[in-house]
């Protein structure tokens, strides 16, 4: 088993040493191979996402990702900015299906914008269509309006659509991630006034019936949103596409308190992945030694579990986050009165220790 192991900038560094030093502790045989990815990679060789990094992740069986970006590339043309690494390896490794959990740690529910009661014991799994929608289709552009409310006016327009094949690779994602779970998934569109959202719905709709042991309710992403914030614990597997699912996900993430506690998945026809935390490079923070790690540990750990198959590997790290955080250990992000303000590398450390009983 082979990790590609890209770091990228910011942060990003500090927190994927520590998700390494977590998988070592494992003593499971696997190759790690570190490459150059996002702004790091432009200063050392001129592009965000080189050959070699790109043929390293291509050959390995998953990927464990940091963050990119940093305020110093902003001004650098869209190809060589460090975000375009991201959009190429989804593309290039065909990562489809980004998972995004919403777990609310119990030690943490003090932490969400939520009242507790509300996101005591969350656990749900976000699924969004990663390759289609209205981001992608074309045409688009600008150009002179010819008919609309202001005929002669400047305009700007982009393209909403999924093929069908799309929208049933990621419905049979869904309803096998259900089967994992707790057998209900819930799919969400706006099929009242869109088209695209309409064959999403019969499409969605029609692969269920391979699937007669999960339960299928649809939702109009307006009331999904506001369900969310209303009665999050609701819902189990939410999928929905590309925009939909950016949106919401980012919803989801606040009702859990710290963008830091969130892994990712991103995932192609078989299994193979790109594993991140949620959260971005956080150039305000970066090189202080105080990024909490945990995201990127719980990333590490999904790795085990979908891409990997060392399910008893992925949940013994979970336990020892859910150990790290009993023994009240917390980075700044999810600090409060009462417990431990630790650094980067202690609460690493600390989650090694749990795992090894050292
Ligand atoms: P961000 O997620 O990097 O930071 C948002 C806020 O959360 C900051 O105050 C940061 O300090 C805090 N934060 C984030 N992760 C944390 C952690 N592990 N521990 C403690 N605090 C944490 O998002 P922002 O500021 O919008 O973007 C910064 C850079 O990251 C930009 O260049 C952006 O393009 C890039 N980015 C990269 C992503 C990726 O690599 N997948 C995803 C999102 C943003
Ligand atoms: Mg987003």
């Amino acid at each position: 088993m082979k990790i590609a192991v890209l770091p990228g900038d910011g942060i990003g560094t500090e927190i994927v040493a520590e998700a390494v030093k977590v998988l070592n502790a494992l003593d499971l045989s696997f190759e790690m191979e570190t490459a150059l990815v996002g702004g790091a990679a432009y200063d050392a060789h001129g592009h965000p996402l080189p050959d070699a990094t790109l043929a390293l992740a291509k050959a390995a069986d998953a990927v464990l990702f940091g963050a990119v970006g940093d305020w110093k590339y902003d001004r650098l043309e869209r190809q060589f900015r460090p975000e375009q690494a991201i959009l190429g390896l989804r593309k290039h490794l065909g990562l489809f299906a980004n998972f995004r959990p919403a777990i609310c740690y119990e030690q943490l529910t003090h932490a969400s914008s939520l009242k507790p009661e509300l996101v005591a014991g969350l656990d749900i799994l976000i699924i969004r269509e990663l390759t289609g929608d209205i981001y992608f289709g074309q045409p688009r552009g600008r150009r002179t309006a010819v008919d609309g409310h202001f005929p002669g006016a400047e305009e700007a327009f982009d393209t909403m659509r999924y093929s069908r094949p799309e929208i049933e690779r990621i419905a049979h994602v869904a309803f096998q991630a259900a089967r994992r779970r707790n057998g209900k998934v819930t799919s969400v569109d706006k099929a009242n006034v869109l088209e695209t959202f309409q064959f999403w719905k019969d499409v969605v709709t029609e692969v269920h019936a391979q699937y007669p042991d999960v339960k299928l309710d649809h939702m109009y992403v307006d009331n999904a949103a506001m369900q969310l914030v209303k009665a999050p614990k609701a819902f189990d597997v939410v999928v929905t596409g590309n925009m939909f699912g950016d949106i919401l996900s980012d919803e989801a993430a606040m009702l859990t308190g710290s963008i830091g506690m969130l892994p990712s998945a991103s995932l192609d026809a078989h299994n193979k992945g790109l594993y991140e935390p949620s959260h971005g490079s956080a150039p305000d923070i970066a090189g202080q030694g105080v990024a909490n790690p945990l995201a990127t540990i719980l990333s590490a750990a999904m790795m085990l579990r979908y891409s990997l198959q060392q399910p008893e590997a992925a949940d013994r790290i979970e336990r020892a986050v859910q150990a790290v955080l009993s023994a009240g250990l917390r980075t700044g992000d999810i600090w409060s009165e009462g417990t431990r303000k630790v650094g980067t590398r202690e609460m690493g450390d600390a989650v090694v220790a749990a795992i090894t009983g050292k």
